[in-house]
C-alpha cells in the first residue's frame, strides 16, 4: 500500500489531521492498535475552545455539536468558601466555550472518515516508522491478516504521550522537558444532573476540585488525590462525602449523587518535546506534549497542531512547497508552550501541594480573588481559558 500521509494513532489528533487531509484530496490511511470500541471507550476532556468547534464546522461536522454541545459564557471560581463567577464571554471579547465530550467528537470524526471510504486499520500490533530520514518512510505493523507494510511521503504520529512516534526518533535529536506532579485527579462520570449551570473550579484546603458536565444530565467531578491514589480505594459515596466537603454549602445542599460510570485516577504532568519533526516524520497532540488538565487544554492543542500540520501538508501537495512543514515545528510549539504556561499557572493557583502552608493557601487564595477585583487579571484568564488564536 503506498498513500501520501500515514498516521498512527486514531484518537482525536489523528482523526482530526485525517479529516483535513481527506477534504483536501490528500489520501491518508490512519494505524491504531486498539479497536474502534476501546478508543470511544475513552473517558478524556470536555472542553472545546472555539478553535477547534470551528475546525469541527468546517469539516462538515455542525449537526450533532450544534445539537447537543451546551455552549458556556463563564465559569465559577470558588475560593475561601465563595464561588464566584468569572465571564469569559466579557473579558474574553465575546468567546465563549463548548462542552461536549471527547468521545463524542472521536465518533463524529470517526463515522465522517467511515463515510469518506478513507482507511484506518485498528488492532495493530508493533506498529513502527522506518526511514523517515529518507525520501521513502514506511510503517511496518502486524494485524490477524499478517506482516503489513504501508509506503508513505509522510509519517504522523498522533500516538499520544506512550506512543511509538516519539520513541523511534533518534534520541540525539531530541529535547524533552517535563514536571510530574505530586497529585493526580481521581474522576467519576454519572448520569446526575450537574451541580451547576456553569463548570465549578474549587480551590479548597483539602484539595482542588472540579465539577464539569458531559450534557444536561451526565456530570463529570473530578477530585485532587494523591499521585500514588488507587481508584480501587474510592467508593462513589465516599468520592461524592469529599466532593461536598470542598463545595461552598449552597452547591454542597444541590449536589446530586448516583452510581458511577466511571471512575478513575489520571496523573497530572506537562511535558514538551522538541521539535516536533524529524525528518519526514511529525509529532501531533499528546505525543508531542501534555499539558496539566486544569483549563482542559490537551484536546486542544491536538485540534491546533493537527490543524497547522494539515495546513502544511496542503501547501506542501497544493504549491510544491516545503517552507510550511519547515515552520510547522515551531509553530505549533508556541502555542503548546503558552498553553503549557497557562495550564501549569492555573493548577499552581488552584491546587494544594503536599506540605503547602497556610501562608501558600492565602497566597493563592489572593491570586484568585484578585481575578474579581482586576479586569487585566480576569483577561489574563478569560482570554486564554476559551483559547489562545491560531497564529
Ligand atoms: P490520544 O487521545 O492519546 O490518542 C492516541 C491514539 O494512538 C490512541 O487511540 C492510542 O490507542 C493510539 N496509539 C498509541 N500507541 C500506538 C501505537 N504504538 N500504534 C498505534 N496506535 C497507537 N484533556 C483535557 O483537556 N481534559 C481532561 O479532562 C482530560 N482527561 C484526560 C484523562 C486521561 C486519562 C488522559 C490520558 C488524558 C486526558 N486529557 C484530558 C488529555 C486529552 O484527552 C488528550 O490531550 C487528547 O486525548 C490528545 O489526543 P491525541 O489524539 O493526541 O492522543
Ligand atoms: C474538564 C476537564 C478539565 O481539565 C477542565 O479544566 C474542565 C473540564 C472535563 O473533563 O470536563
Amino acid at each position: 500500500m503506498r498513500v501520501h500521509v500515514a498516521i498512527i494513532g486514531s484518537g482525536p489528533a489523528g482523526l482530526l489531521l485525517g479529516q483535513h487531509l481527506t477534504a483536501a484530496g490528500i489520501d491518508n490511511v490512519i494505524v491504531e492498535k486498539q479497536s474502534r470500541d476501546y478508543v470511544l471507550g475513552r473517558i478524556r476532556a470536555g472542553v472545546l475552545e472555539d478553535g477547534t468547534v470551528a475546525q469541527l464546522r468546517s469539516l462538515g461536522l455542525a449537526d450533532r455539536i450544534g445539537a447537543e454541545g451546551l455552549i458556556h459564557d463563564g465559569v465559577e471560581i470558588a475560593s475561601n468558601g465563595v464561588r464566584r463567577r468569572l465571564d469569559l464571554k466579557r473579558y474574553s471579547g465575546g468567546k465563549s466555550v463548548t462542552v461536549y465530550g471527547q468521545t463524542e467528537v472521536t465518533r463524529d470524526l470517526m463515522d465522517a472518515r467511515a463515510k469518506s471510504g478513507a482507511a484506518t486499520i485498528y488492532e495493530a500490533d508493533h506498529v513502527t516508522p522506518h526511514d523517515f530520514d529518507r525520501s521513502r518512510p514506511r510503517l511496518t505493523f502486524k494485524t490477524d491478516g499478517g506482516e503489513r507494510e504501508i509506503e508513505a511521503d509522510f509519517i504522523v504520529g498522533a500516538d499520544g504521550y506512550h506512543g511509538v512516534a516519539r520513541a523511534s526518533a533518534p534520541a540525539a535529536a531530541l529535547t524533552t522537558y517535563e514536571k510530574i506532579y505530586p497529585f493526580g485527579w481521581l474522576g467519576l462520570l454519572a448520569d446526575i444532573k450537574p451541580v451547576s449551570d456553569e463548570l465549578i473550579y474549587v480551590h479548597h484546603p483539602r484539595g482542588f476540585a472540579l465539577c464539569s458536565m458531559r450534557s444536561k444530565t451526565r456530570s463529570r467531578y473530578y477530585l485532587q488525590v494523591a499521585a500514588d491514589a488507587d481508584a480501587a480505594d474510592w467508593t462513589a459515596p465516599a468520592f461524592f462525602e469529599e466532593l461536598k466537603r470542598r463545595l461552598d454549602p449552597e452547591a454542597a445542599d444541590r449536589l446530586e449523587t448516583g452510581d458511577p460510570l466511571e471512575m478513575s485516577v489520571a496523573p497530572l504532568r506537562a511535558f514538551v518535546a522538541e521539535p516536533l519533526r524529524f525528518g519526514r516524520m511529525f509529532l501531533i497532540g499528546d505525543a508531542g506534549h501534555i499539558v496539566p488538565p486544569t483549563g482542559a487544554k490537551g484536546l486542544n492543542l491536538a485540534a491546533s497542531d493537527a490543524y497547522y500540520l494539515a495546513d502544511a501538508l496542503r501547501e506542501f501537495y497544493g504549491e510544491k512547497s516545503s517552507a510550511g512543514l519547515d515552520a510547522y515545528s515551531a509553530r505549533a510549539l508556541a502555542r503548546v508552550w503558552r498553553s503549557v504556561r497557562f495550564s501549569m499557572r492555573l493548577t499552581a493557583l488552584t491546587h494544594i501541594p503536599p506540605g503547602a502552608t497556610p501562608f501558600e493557601r492565602r497566597l493563592q487564595e489572593t491570586e484568585l480573588d484578585a481575578v474579581f477585583r482586576s479586569d487585566a487579571e480576569a483577561r489574563a484568564l478569560a482570554e486564554n481559558y476559551v483559547g489562545l488564536p491560531y497564529d
